[in-house]
């Protein structure tokens, strides 16, 4: 789907269908006003029936209103006036465009950049658009041996009846645009079957990637991990036949010497959980569990995309977590890059343990904050469903940056505490301390754990587990946290 500005006054613009706003009061929007006027008040007459009486996320279809260029014009409901927010307008914004889709218009313009919501510029509601419009018609049918018909709706023009907003408004949609793609190629990544999407795969992906993007690209083998003694990443990968890899992936936006942004995610492509195996139960929703590692490389495409003025580097750990012969076994010790010892009493948490050893590596960029993103714990689903992802940081500044990010996108973030009374529950009887914390704060432990190896920078971890996929009819990937992320780095950018 392509989008583009368009100023026009939405009586006159030729398209197949035009959408304009109508509050619950049978207020009309200035663009509802303009069509109605130029309708001879056809459409005030249509509230007056009773056919349309702009409750929230409702649409009303009509076809050739004399005076309007348009073949067709929908009316959307915005609910309450006083109550039009955030929610509000991306509801709006989604319910207007599913109606389109299920029409044959080719082309749609919608005139929402007029509606007022507290606290947003323009820019802000192009991106919503945009991004509501990608979400709507990603399909993901590569798998299939018939592909899905293309939907009519080829092209969305985010339109305003003056100039004045136009600048904003073709930021916004830019803007919108790189999120978009950046959260298609993670949903397509996490959606993608563990026997396709491999660690070698990501790897590959990432090496086209950056070839693309104009991006540095390396990646480790597992006797390079070795040589850098990873034991706590390559204790995760024994059971598997498929060769783990480490890719580093960096975009210089900014200065030599700017210290980066690196973000961190977890690349687990399939997670058994090792010889602690889990039920068999939704087991292959597990080839989820390298979203964090996808909303990287979905990051860092935005990113590169708008050209942001900031240096960042992608880490992505990748490997499966199998059981087998050679498997790591519960009460095994191992040693992680940062010297210090490990008591895997429980081989399903894994991520944390490929986690560990990519956040002591990132140490060497000198960076101004780290951001780790993994599906990370089941716990953080029973804190928080599936509505924001848990925030723990050990930096207060950063963490109130990322959960303004994750409002202004909605792609939101809630935080958890990282207090030094947990840190207890990580005790072992053998190592310096144990991958797992018990089952209470089962989400808290799991960050405590990822602490002792961040105390040299600015940290922050992002337990996706709730919110990176969707299960049951609509099951798939999201492509969160790509908004989140990308607004994170487009605010660190202007700073
Ligand atoms: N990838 C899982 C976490 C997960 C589970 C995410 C279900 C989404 C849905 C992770 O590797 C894991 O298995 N965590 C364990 C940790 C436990 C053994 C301390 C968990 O959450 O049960
Ligand atoms: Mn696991
Ligand atoms: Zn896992």
């Amino acid at each position: 789907m392509e989008f583009n500005t368009k100023f026009a006054a939405p009586e006159k613009h030729q398209v197949a269908c035009v959408a304009a706003g109508v509050f619950e009061s049978r207020k009309l929007s200035g663009a509802a006003d303009a069509l109605d006027k130029a309708a001879h008040g056809q459409i005030r007459e249509l509230l007056r029936s009773g056919d349309m009486d702009g409750k929230i996320g409702t649409t009303r279809l009509l076809y050739r209103v004399r005076g309007v260029a348009a073949e067709r014009v929908l009316l959307v409901g915005l609910g309450r006036e006083k109550e039009f927010g955030d929610k509000e307008y991306r509801d709006c914004a989604r319910a207007a465009l599913a109606a389109v889709q299920e029409t044959g218009a080719r082309d749609a313009s919608l005139y929402f950049a007029e509606l007022q919501v507290p606290g947003r510029d323009a820019a802000w509601k192009a991106r919503q658009v945009v991004l509501a419009a990608a979400d709507i018609s990603y399909r993901f049918d590569r798998m299939k041996s018939k592909k899905a018909e293309e939907t009519s709706l080829a092209h969305v023009s985010i339109s305003a009846a003056s100039k004045r907003d136009a600048a904003d408004l073709e930021r916004g949609t830019r803007e919108g645009n790189a999120i978009a793609a950046g959260m298609t190629l993670a949903r397509d990544l996490g959606n993608l079957p563990a026997n396709v999407c491999t660690p070698t795969y990501l790897a590959d992906t990432s090496v086209k990637l950056a070839r693309e993007w104009k991006l540095a690209v390396e990646v480790l083998e597992q006797k390079d991990m070795e040589k850098l003694q990873m034991g706590s990443l390559l204790s995760v990968t024994k059971g598997s036949h498929e060769p783990p890899k480490f890719v580093i992936l960096r975009y210089a936006g900014a200065g030599r010497k700017d210290r980066p942004v690196v973000l961190v995610g977890k690349g687990i492509t399939f997670d058994t959980g090792g010889i602690s195996i889990k039920p068999a139960a939704d087991l292959d929703q597990m080839k989820f569990d390298m979203c964090g590692a996808a909303s990287v490389l979905g990051t860092l495409r935005a990113a590169a995309e708008l050209g942001l003025k900031l240096n960042i580097v992608g880490l992505v750990p990748t490997c499966e977590n199998m059981p087998g012969g050679a498997a790591t076994k519960p009460g095994d010790i191992v040693t992680s890059m940062s010297g210090q010892t490990v008591e895997i009493l429980n081989t399903d948490a894994e991520g944390r343990l490929i986690l560990a050893d990519a956040l002591s590596y990132a140490e060497r960029f000198e960076p101004q904050a780290v951001v780790d993103i993994a599906t990370l714990t089941g716990a953080c689903i029973v804190a928080l469903g599936h509505v924001c992802s848990g925030l723990f940081a050990n930096k207060d500044d950063l963490a109130d940056e990322l959960q303004a990010a994750g409002a202004e996108s909605r792609d939101r973030v809630w935080r958890l505490p990282l207090w030094e009374d947990y840190q207890e529950q990580l005790k072992s009887n053998f190592a310096d301390f144990a991958n797992i914390g018990g089952r209470a704060a089962g989400s808290v432990t799991a960050a405590c754990f990822l602490s002792r190896f961040t105390r040299k920078y600015d940290w922050a971890h992002l337990d996706i587990a709730g919110t990176a996929w969707k299960s049951g009819k609509e099951k798939g990937a999201t492509g969160r946290p790509v908004p989140l992320l990308t607004t994170f780095l487009m605010k660190r950018a202007e700073a």
